[in-house]
C-alpha cells in the first residue's frame, strides 16, 4: 500500500516542522488539557468498524491514539520526527500493535490511491504550508465511500468573533498557526459529501468537519 519507502528522505521541512520540534516537550505538558476532549468526541461520533484501514495526518505525540478503537489498524503521520518519537514511545508504553507512525508530509502522502476507509487529522490543516494540497492528499488515499474527519480552527461567519480572532494573528502566526483558514476553502472543489459541521459547544473556536468521499 505505501508506494515509497518511509525510509526516503524528506526534503522539505516547513516551518511548522522546525517549530514542532522545539515544542514537542512544552506541547506535550499543555496541549491535551485543551484538546483531548474535542478530539476524543470527534472520534466518538465516527462508525468505526473492526479491520478498518485508518490515517491520522499530523498525529503529533498520539494524544489521540487511545481515542480509537483497539480493533482498527491505524497509521500516523507527522513531519516532525520529535512528536512521532514522543508518539512512538506512547505506542510501546501501550504495547499497541494496531498502530504504525511514519515520517511523512501531509502535503505529499506516500500512499497509493484509495489506502484507507478513514482518514482523521486534528488541528494540522491551519499549519501546513498549503491547506488545500494536504487536503487534495487527504481526498485521494481515502477510499471511496470513506470518512474524512478534520478538527481545526476556521475563519468564523461571525465578523465579531472573526475580528477578534484576527487581532490575535499576529501572534498565532510566530506559532506557525493561521486563524484565517475558511472552510469552504478547504472543502471545495473536491468529491465530498459534508455529512456534519459542528461544535462541542457554541463557545469553542474548533469546528469538527465529518465528510464522505464520493466516488469520482
Ligand atoms: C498543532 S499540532 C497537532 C498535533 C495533533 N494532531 C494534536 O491535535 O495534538 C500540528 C502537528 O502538525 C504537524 N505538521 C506540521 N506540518 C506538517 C506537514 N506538512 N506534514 C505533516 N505534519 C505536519 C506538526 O509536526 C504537529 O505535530
Amino acid at each position: 500500500m505505501v508506494v515509497s519507502s518511509v525510509e526516503k528522505p524528506i526534503a522539505k521541512q516547513p516551518h511548522a516542522s522546525r517549530l514542532y520540534r522545539e515544542l514537542a516537550p512544552a506541547y506535550e505538558a499543555v496541549w491535551p488539557i485543551l484538546a483531548r476532549k474535542r478530539i476524543r468526541a470527534a472520534i466518538g461520533n465516527l462508525e468505526l468498524d473492526a479491520g478498518h484501514r485508518l490515517l491520522e495526518v499530523g498525529v503529533g505525540t498520539g494524544m489521540s491514539l487511545d481515542s480509537y478503537p483497539q480493533s482498527i489498524d491505524i497509521t500516523g503521520v507527522d513531519l516532525s520526527t520529535e512528536m512521532l518519537a514522543q508518539a512512538q514511545r506512547l505506542v510501546e508504553e501501550e504495547r499497541w500493535s494496531n498502530v504504525r507512525l511514519l515520517p511523512m508530509n501531509a502535503e505529499e502522502l506516500l500512499f497509493d490511491d484509495s489506502s484507507f476507509d478513514v482518514v482523521t487529522s486534528f488541528h494540522v490543516i491551519s499549519v501546513v504550508s498549503d491547506p488545500r494540497r494536504m487536503m487534495r492528499e487527504v481526498v485521494r488515499v481515502c477510499k471511496p465511500g470513506g470518512k474524512i474527519l478534520i478538527v481545526n480552527h476556521f475563519r468564523s461567519n461571525n465578523s465579531w468573533i472573526a475580528r477578534m480572532v484576527d487581532s490575535a494573528g499576529a501572534v498565532t502566526r510566530r506559532l506557525g498557526w493561521r486563524t484565517d483558514l475558511n472552510l469552504h476553502e478547504i472543502t471545495a472543489d473536491f468529491p465530498l459529501r459534508v455529512e456534519r459541521c459542528y461544535k462541542t459547544s457554541p463557545t469553542s473556536l474548533f469546528t469538527i468537519l465529518t465528510a464522505t468521499k464520493l466516488d469520482a
